[in-house]
């Protein structure tokens, strides 16, 4: 098949959180599978990408959109890249979504409607790049959203030509690009779509909700998120929409790579080790220790995090629990970004004990490795996780999580409580400070006992999280969706 996956991050080019992660592994696990694969990405501020550069392609201005240039570049991976030019919309100081200052770009609406407009014009026929259309357009997230309602659009407009089926994959539900209904002009979103069958969500316009409403499949990034995104309590007022879609909603949890993330070959680590061998993991929690002004003492439990520093993510038991953590002779090492507020807070509970909790801000790859590798155990309390990167790698990494039973978590850490011989982890029983205690307690005693541990980071440490499953899955997904979108299944104008 033909695959247009259109992503708003990318790593190793540019990425805030999980999406980049992901974006920078399926495609490649999709491409070995035998799709032509491209990846459709903004070409951001100072973006270093490598490859061999072809030749860039105009897209000239129409309507209300800009015009702007495809540059496509072959990377190691088996991947086209094709980056999108357009100067006045994404080269800027500051992130994807947020300027230096931490606000969102006045103007998001317009840079990611762009975006899905490009998605969907590749998937449609006199598709840009000549001799190639997408057969799948796989938008992510609400950046992408809106792709599958330009699709619906274009095959409503011409039904004598083939236009891709899409598939869009929630990543957090938490973010749904939700903008004034006036936009809907500069959108070029037609008339009938604009009211509640289409993009708007009271009296709001929500890309999330119109991609929802015209994808011929809809995924999302582990089966218990799909299923609790249905429920009023994680559905962030779009479970109605996401129950009458249930019939194409499915689940499938991510994969890691493996290539990156393997404490058998981390180029980032000061020392390399394996399951069978974890002597290197002990020099690692030694460098941890030194670089992040820890008391030197391998007998001190070392705990972990790295994450964005959001109220998804459990902080707040975080520094709720640190006093008694740190009162039971183990250290905190957690490097993060996010919330002035939470960052204001952990640094202060870190000055209260600088040689026993640590805390660095700012986003930093190789410190991110060096924490997974050097802790005994990693931390990841989320209230709702869609699915989680942190505590797959932490478990190849031989750092057994703690994680909330929520999402993502649930469906890759096998709770060494209730699996004494399989266990890799410990799910909390409540999304509370007394569960996330109980749990942290549960580790440490395990922690206390060495062959207990040691079996414990072993199976964590010899379980496949690489993508080649989930890859498989998409493909099935894939090839659903191509089935729908031939009788039409949009709602008419
Ligand atoms: P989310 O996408 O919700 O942030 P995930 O666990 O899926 O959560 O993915 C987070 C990714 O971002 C991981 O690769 C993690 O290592 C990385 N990450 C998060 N915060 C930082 C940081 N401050 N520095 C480096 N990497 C970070
Ligand atoms: C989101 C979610 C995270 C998930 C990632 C990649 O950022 O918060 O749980 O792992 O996307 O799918």
């Amino acid at each position: 098949m033909n695959v247009l996956f259109a992503t708003p991050e990318c790593a190793p080019y540019v990425k805030t959180g999980g999406l980049g992660d992901v974006s920078g592994a399926l495609p490649a696990a999709l491409a070995a599978r035998g799709h032509d694969v491209r990846v459709l990405l903004p070409a951001y501020r100072g973006m270093k990408v490598s490859g061999e550069l072809g030749d860039g392609i105009d897209l000239p201005a129409s309507g209300p959109w800009p015009a702007a240039q495809l540059l496509p570049v072959k990377a190691d991976n088996g991947v086209t890249l094709l980056l999108l030019a357009c100067p006045a919309l994404y080269q800027r100081a500051g992130g994807p979504y947020l300027d230096s200052s931490g606000r969102d770009y006045a103007d998001n609406a317009l840079r990611f409607g762009f975006l899905s407009r490009v998605a969907a014009l590749l998937g449609t026929a006199g598709s840009p790049i000549e001799g190639w259309q997408a057969d799948i357009v796989h938008a992510n997230d609400w950046p992408c959203a809106l792709a599958p309602l330009y699709l619906a659009h274009a095959r409503k407009q011409d039904t004598h030509r083939p236009v891709a089926a899409s598939v869009l994959t929630i990543h957090n539900i938490a973010f749904q690009g939700v903008f004034e209904l006036a936009q809907a002009d500069r959108l070029d979103i037609p008339g009938p779509w604009r009211g509640i069958e289409g993009v708007e969500f009271w009296g709001q316009l929500s890309m999330l909700k119109g991609g929802l409403q015209f994808a011929q499949a809809i995924t999302t990034v582990s089966p218990t998120y799909a299923q609790e995104i249905q429920t009023p309590a994680f559905g962030a007022g779009l479970d109605g929409v996401l129950r009458s879609r249930a019939d194409r909603l499915t689940g499938i949890l991510n994969g890691i790579d493996t290539a990156v993330w393997n404490p058998a070959s981390d180029p980032l680590l000061p020392h390399r080790y394996t399951a069978d061998d974890l002597s290197g993991k002990a020099r690692n929690k030694a460098t941890l220790q030194a670089q992040c002004g820890l008391s030197p003492d391998p007998n001190a439990m070392v705990f972990g995090l790295v994450s964005r520093l959001t109220p998804q993510k459990g902080i707040d038991l975080v520094l709720q629990a640190l006093p008694a953590l740190l009162q039971s002779g183990s250290q905190l090492a957690l490097l993060g970004s996010g919330d002035a507020q939470l960052q204001q807070r952990l640094l202060e509970a870190a000055a209260h004990a600088p040689r026993a909790a640590s805390v660095t801000l700012g986003f930093n790859e190789t410190l991110a490795h060096l924490i997974e590798a050097g802790s005994d155990c990693f931390l990841m309390p989320s209230r709702f996780e869609p699915c989680g990167l942190n505590q797959m790698y932490s478990q190849a990494y031989g750092t057994p999580p703690v994680v909330g039973g929520t999402g993502g978590l649930v469906d890759s850490v096998v709770d060494a409580t209730l699996d004494p011989v399989g266990g890799s982890g410990f799910v909390m029983r409540s999304a509370d400070g007394e569960g996330f205690a109980e749990a942290l307690a549960r580790a440490r005693a395990a922690w206390t006992r060495p062959a207990e541990w040691r079996r414990i980071q072993g199976n964590g440490m010899r379980r496949d999280f690489g993508w080649t499953a989930s890859a498989g899955r998409y493909e099935q997904v894939y090839a659903e969706a191509v089935e729908r979108a031939r009788p039409r299944s949009y709602p008419t104008a």
